[in-house]
């Protein structure tokens, strides 16, 4: 994989994706910056076809699609607010217009409003519901309509599609600070696994994503000092921050068929955040 393209300072090893998306049409909502480019990125890498939603941003991404097509696929960028339901229909209507079906929703478009409790506004809490929860909802009610209608193609992939669900460790970490965004991501936990129950017996698996601390743009504020860095290091037990590549890996897996029988589960991809580590000293 090159990882020449990340946003800054990857240790990643270079690994090459495994091309198991060959034919498949895949759809990351937010992919223009962050933890989305780079799954974006990563789906061309494996064979897929991809649209790149975005809300703002053009140049970002019309630079995540020449990207991917460099490696021989077709890409668009297709831009869409992912909270607004006129906007997801239409979004669909276009990817379907361009690339004929959809067999993998990555649903990854997130933000923060931060803000005290006490101070926190409605529009804040609303921003963040709207963006985060809402929008996954309305972009994978979107993808099962398609899935359902389409069915299995066995040339394909095993499956009638594939959803994942891109959420946080504090869909199980409490944030102060932060109560929209973990309450939007503890909201996705549960629409993931009650909608993953609802449509597994139509072969269709949904699945989420649990990122840790990713350096990101989200979270510049985490890492780009050498003060804030360190601070973050004591909530990371493997001593390194994640990378975008580090969470496209594991939604290439979780996205192919190399995963079937991967059915309404949360995968953690956060060096060991979620493992409490003030008690490896502690407690
Ligand atoms: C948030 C980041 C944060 C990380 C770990 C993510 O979901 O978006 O801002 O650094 O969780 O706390």
């Amino acid at each position: 994989m090159n990882t020449s393209s990340s946003e800054s300072g990857s240790v990643l090893p270079k690994l090459t994706i495994p091309r198991n998306l060959i034919g498949q049409k895949a759809l990351v909502t937010g992919a223009n910056s962050g933890i989305g480019r780079g799954v974006a990125i990563a789906l061309g890498e494996a064979g897929a076809d991809v649209a790149v939603n975005y809300v703002v941003g053009d140049d970002a991404a019309n630079a995540v699609v020449d990207d991917i097509r460099r490696g021989g696929v077709h890409a668009v960028a297709l831009k869409a607010d992912v909270s607004s339901e006129d906007q997801v229909a239409s979004l669909f209507e276009r990817m379907i217009q361009e690339f004929g079906t959809v067999d993998i929703l990555v649903a990854n478009a997130g933000l923060q409003r931060d803000a005290a409790f006490r101070e926190m506004t409605l529009e804040q809490w609303n921003t963040v519901l709207g963006v985060n929860l809402t929008g996954q909802f309305l972009c994978a009610r979107a993808a099962i309509r398609e899935f359902l209608r389409r069915g299995v193609v066995p040339s394909i992939s095993c499956c009638a599609g594939k959803i994942i669900c891109m959420s946080s460790v504090h869909q199980e970490i409490p944030w102060g600070g932060h109560a929209n965004y973990a309450t939007s991501k503890g909201g996705i936990k549960m629409l993931m696994e009650s909608l993953a129950q609802e449509v597994a017996p139509h072969r269709i698996r949904v699945n989420g994503i649990a990122p840790g601390a990713i350096r990101t743009p989200i979270n510049t504020a985490a890492w780009q000092t050498k003060e804030a860095y360190e601070q973050l290091m004591k909530l990371v037990p493997y001593g390194r921050i994640g990378e975008p590549e580090d969470i496209a890996r594991a939604a290439v897996w979780l996205a192919s068929d190399y995963s079937d029988y991967v059915v309404g589960t949360t995968l953690f991809v956060d060096g060991g955040m979620t493992l409490f580590p003030g008690f490896a000293t502690g407690g």
